[in-house]
């Protein structure tokens, strides 16, 4: 059981924050197996203040798409509570704010992982959150901004002073971004020190890798993402382990098509076709990810015009020779 404000979920794991990728139908993929939270993907404070037509999209979500958490960037306090006000129109059971995202584009602006350098502004952020949301509040952060300035327990300790109701962190530095490993003792810190929920993030990429995390670290919960891509079932497999399974349930060709053309569906219910199609795409890879000889059908997936077109070459994956082998549990992307 894990407990974040007024959310008790049974099981302490998720689905973590992916811009680009966590878009409702990829989220009731994820919950289709058991996935019990998921977020939106990160929207700028701006974004919601100028209610801009492609966040309300980003923000659209479904009845079995609860509890839901929406995920804010931004580097201002005065906006929190417009934003605040903006966002209560919308399905949103929990906020997450970012202080992760290393892009460039981001920290420039004093937005994501900048705010490392920052604890005392982040702390005043996290305050007015606080302050003005009726709903619970947590923030996102990383190990620091680069090898010689690991100051997430100190960060944490700071945000943690703000009343906020759980606390995400993943153990990489901004410069290192998604490269390199993990840092589990940096987790470990931060956990030690802060009584709130501390939910791990980094290299969660199969129900090994999540026992190591909960083990290492000591962490409450666990935030599952590259593990999720093209790999949905990895919710399925942590619950069964929780059950005290020790098998993997790994999927067999015919339900991986299955799912892949209920994705497809979504996603072009969701997007409309054409931009439906395209966001399926990446998924195409990703489930097919570690498939030799399979360039022919993915060249006609990414040539495919229509949704009709997609699902024949998705259904012709399943007269593939060899059928679809079993991923590496710790492939990343
Ligand atoms: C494509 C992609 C997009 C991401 N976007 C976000 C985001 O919008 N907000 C966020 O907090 N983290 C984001 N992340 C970071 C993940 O949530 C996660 O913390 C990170 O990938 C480490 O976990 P992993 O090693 O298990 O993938 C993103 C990661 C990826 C791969």
């Amino acid at each position: 059981m894990l407990t974040i404000g007024n959310i008790n979920l049974e099981l302490p794991f998720m689905l973590s924050p992916m811009a680009g990728v966590s878009d409702l139908p990829f989220r009731l993929i994820s919950r289709s197996f058991g996935c019990p939270l998921a977020f939106t993907e990160m929207i700028d404070v701006n974004a919601i203040f100028q209610k801009d037509k492609r966040t309300a999209h980003m923000l659209s979500s479904a009845p079995d798409d609860r509890p839901l958490g929406v995920q804010l960037l931004g580097n201002s306090e005065s906006q929190i509570p417009v934003a605040l006000e903006r966002l209560s129109g919308h399905t949103c059971d929990l906020i997450d704010f970012n202080a992760a995202c290393p892009s460039p584009k981001v920290t420039r602006k004093g937005k994501g992982a900048a705010l490392m350098l920052e604890p005392k502004k982040l702390r005043d952020i996290l305050a007015a959150l606080v302050r003005h949301s009726p709903i619970p509040v947590a923030v996102k952060i990383r190990a620091g901004w680069d090898a010689d300035s690991v100051n997430a327990r100190d960060v944490a300790l700071y945000a943690e002073e703000a009343g906020i109701n759980a606390l995400f962190i993943h153990g990489r530095t901004k410069t290192q971004g998604y490269s390199g490993t993990v840092d589990y003792g940096i987790i470990r810190e931060v956990k030690e020190a802060l009584s709130i929920p501390v939910i791990a993030s980094g290299d969660n990429l199969s129900v090994e890798r999540v026992q190591k995390m909960f083990n290492e670290t000591g962490c409450d919960g666990v935030a599952i993402a590259r593990g999720a891509l093209g790999n949905p079932w990895i919710f399925r497999q942590i619950t069964d382990s929780f059950a005290g399974s020790a098998a993997v349930h790994w999927p067999d060709i015919a339900q991986r098509v299955a799912v892949m053309k209920r994705h497809l569906e979504l996603a072009a219910g969701h997007w409309g076709e054409k931009r439906g199609i395209g966001s399926f795409r990446k998924f195409f890879i990703w489930y097919t990810r570690g498939l030799h000889g399979l360039r022919p059908l993915r060249d006609r997936a990414f040539r495919a015009a229509s949704r009709e077109e997609l699902l024949e070459v998705i259904e012709d994956l399943a007269r593939f020779p060899g059928g679809l082998s079993r991923r590496k549990s710790d492939q990343s992307l």
